[in-house]
C-alpha cells in the first residue's frame, strides 16, 4: 500500500498524524508524497473554524474525481470526522474510513475490513499507546491529556475531542525516555488545555502529579528544552508559573489565549475569568519568569461584539504588550452554544476589526523583538532556511530566527547565537562560541552575502 498523510489543524493533529503514520508503516505502507502516488489518501482534519472544514470539502470533491477513474481508498480522520458535518460530508464524498480523535488505532483494523469502516469511538488505548520518535529530528511533541471540560460557547473541540482524560505520568514518561533516547532536544508537552492536567472532571485523579510537578518531572529528565500548549487562564495557577521559573529547561515562553478583553464578551464566550483575573495571571507570570516572551489567541467579531467591547480588546492587548498573538475572526460553529444561540456579526465588521487588531499586533511584535537586539540566545536549528548558506530555527521564547551556517556549526542542533536584527515575524542573528565571538561563517557563504541577504529577508 502506498499512503498519503495530509495534515490541518493544530500541534495534537500532528502528533496524531505522526501516530497514525507509525502504525501504518508498521503495517507495511510506504508512505508517498502525493496524491498521484497513492492508493491510499488519509485527511487529519480540523473543525474549529469554517475555513479548515472548507479545505477538507474541496480535496474531498478531488479526491471523488480522482476515485472514479482509479482505485483509492480515501479516509478522514480528526476532528471533523467526529462531527455529523464530516460524516455527511463523508458520505457525500464517497470516504470509506473515518476516524474520529479517539478511535486512531483502528487504522489496522479500518484497512483490513474491505468495506466502509467508521470509528467514531474514544479508546483508552489511545493513552496507553507509545508511538516511535520522529527519526532526524531534534523537536518532538508528547501529548500528556487529550480532550475538555471546559465549555467555551464558540467551540466545537469539546465535542470532537471529548471530556478531558490525563495520560498516566508513567506513560509520559517512558514516551519522553524514548524521544531523549533517539536524540531529541526539545518536547512540546500537548493538550487541549495543559493546566487541568490530573484534574480530569474537575477531580484530583489519585497518583497523578499536578501540571507544576509535571513540569518539574520533564524539566528534570535531562531533556534540554520543553514547551507546553494549550493554556486555559482558569488553570493557569501560579505553581506553573513558579515551575518554570524555576526549571532551567523549561523555555520562557507562555501561551496563553485570552480571546478578547471585555469582561462582558469573556461572559458570553462563559470563559470563566475575567479582564482583571487574566491581567493577575499575567502579573504573577512575569514575576516568576524572567524575561517571559508572551503569546495568546484573540477571536475577533464574537456574536454582540460591539465597538466598545473590541475597544477593550485593544486596550487588554496594549496593557499585556503581547510578543505574538494568534487573531481569529469569529467562525459559527454548528453544535456550539454561540451557534445556536447568537447572531452573526456582518463579515465586512469582523474583518475589519481584524485589520485592526493585526496593526496593534504587529506595532508590538516589532518593539517586543527589537528588546533582544545584540542579545545572545539558545537556538535550536532545524535544518536550512529558505536562503541557501542558512540554517533557520527557533529561540526558546519561540522566535524563528534565522543564521548563516558557520565553522562548527553548520546543520541542525542546538547552539548559541547573537541577534544581530529584528523584525515584527523574524529574528537574524550569528552563531556564537562559548566565549560569545562570532564562529567564522562557512567558506562558501561570505560575510558580504550574509549582510546583503538578511535585509532582503526582512522584506
Ligand atoms: N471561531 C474563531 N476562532 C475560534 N477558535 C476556537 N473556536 C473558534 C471559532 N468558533 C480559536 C480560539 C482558540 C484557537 C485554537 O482557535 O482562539 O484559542
Ligand atoms: Fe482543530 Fe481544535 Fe481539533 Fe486541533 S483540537 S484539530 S485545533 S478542532
Amino acid at each position: 500500500m502506498r499512503a498519503h498523510l495530509i495534515t490541518y489543524g493544530c500541534q495534537m493533529n500532528e502528533y496524531d498524524s505522526h501516530l497514525v503514520q507509525s502504525q501504518l508503516v508498521s503495517l507495511g505502507a510506504d508512505m508517498v508524497s502525493s496524491i498521484d502516488e497513492a492508493d491510499f489518501v488519509l485527511l487529519n482534519t480540523c473543525a474549529v473554524r469554517g475555513k479548515p472544514v472548507d479545505k477538507v470539502r474541496s480535496v474531498l470533491g478531488q479526491l471523488r474525481k480522482i476515485k472514479a477513474q482509479r482505485p483509492l481508498v480515501v479516509g478522514v480522520m480528526g476532528c471533523l470526522a467526529q462531527l455529523e458535518e464530516g460524516q455527511q460530508m463523508a458520505r457525500k464524498f464517497e470516504v470509506d474510513v473515518l476516524l474520529g480523535p479517539g478511535s486512531l488505532l483502528d487504522i489496522g483494523a479500518a484497512l483490513e475490513s474491505n468495506q466502509k469502516f467508521w470509528g467514531l469511538q474514544f479508546k483508552d488505548e489511545l493513552h496507553q499507546h507509545i508511538p516511535p520518535a520522529p527519526s532526524g529530528k531534534l523537536q518532538a511533541h508528547l501529548t500528556i491529556m487529550r480532550g475538555c471540560d471546559h465549555h467555551c460557547t464558540y467551540c466545537i473541540v469539546p465535542t470532537t475531542r471529548g471530556p478531558q482524560v490525563s495520560r498516566d505520568p508513567d506513560q509520559i514518561m517512558r514516551e519522553l525516555d524514548t524521544l531523549l533516547a533517539a536524540g531529541i532536544q526539545e518536547v512540546t508537552l500537548l493538550g487541549q488545555n495543559v493546566n487541568a492536567y490530573g484534574f480530569d472532571a474537575g477531580a484530583k485523579r489519585a497518583g497523578y502529579p499536578s501540571f507544576a510537578e509535571l513540569l518539574r518531572m520533564v524539566g528534570s529528565s535531562g531533556i534540554q528544552r520543553v514547551k507546553f500548549t494549550t493554556s486555559h487562564p482558569m488553570n493557569f495557577t501560579e505553581d506553573v508559573a513558579a515551575a518554570i521559573g524555576e526549571t532551567p529547561a523549561i523555555c520562557e515562553f507562555v501561551h496563553l489565549p485570552v480571546q478578547s478583553g471585555s469582561n462582558r464578551v469573556l461572559r458570553r464566550m462563559a470563559r470563566e475569568y475575567t479582564r482583571e483575573h487574566y491581567l493577575a495571571h499575567i502579573s504573577n507570570i512575569r514575576k516568576h519568569i524572567q524575561n517571559v516572551v508572551l503569546a495568546t489567541d484573540i477571536i475577533v467579531g464574537f456574536p454582540g461584539e460591539t465597538e466598545e467591547d473590541f475597544q477593550e480588546t485593544l486596550s487588554l492587548y496594549d496593557e499585556v504588550g503581547y510578543d505574538s498573538a494568534y487573531m481569529f475572526i469569529y467562525s459559527p460553529r454548528p453544535g456550539t452554544p454561540s451557534y445556536t444561540h447568537f447572531a452573526d456579526l456582518p463579515r465586512e465588521l469582523k474583518t475589519e476589526r481584524l485589520g485592526r487588531l493585526i496593526a496593534k499586533q504587529k506595532e508590538w511584535s516589532a518593539k517586543q523583538n527589537a528588546r533582544w537586539q545584540g542579545s545572545i540566545q539558545q537556538v535550536l536549528l532545524r535544518g536550512d532556511a529558505y536562503s541557501e548558506g542558512f540554517l533557520e530555527g527557533h529561540t526558546r521564547g519561540n522566535h524563528p530566527i534565522v543564521v548563516p551556517r558557520a565553522v562548527g556549526a553548520d546543520g541542525p542542533g542546538v547552539y548559541q547565537a547573537r541577534v544581530t536584527a529584528t523584525t515584527p515575524h523574524m529574528l537574524y542573528g550569528e552563531l556564537v562560541g562559548a566565549d560569545g565571538q562570532a564562529l567564522p561563517v562557512m567558506a562558501s557563504q561570505q560575510p558580504e552575502d550574509a549582510a546583503l541577504i538578511s535585509p532582503l529577508l526582512m522584506l
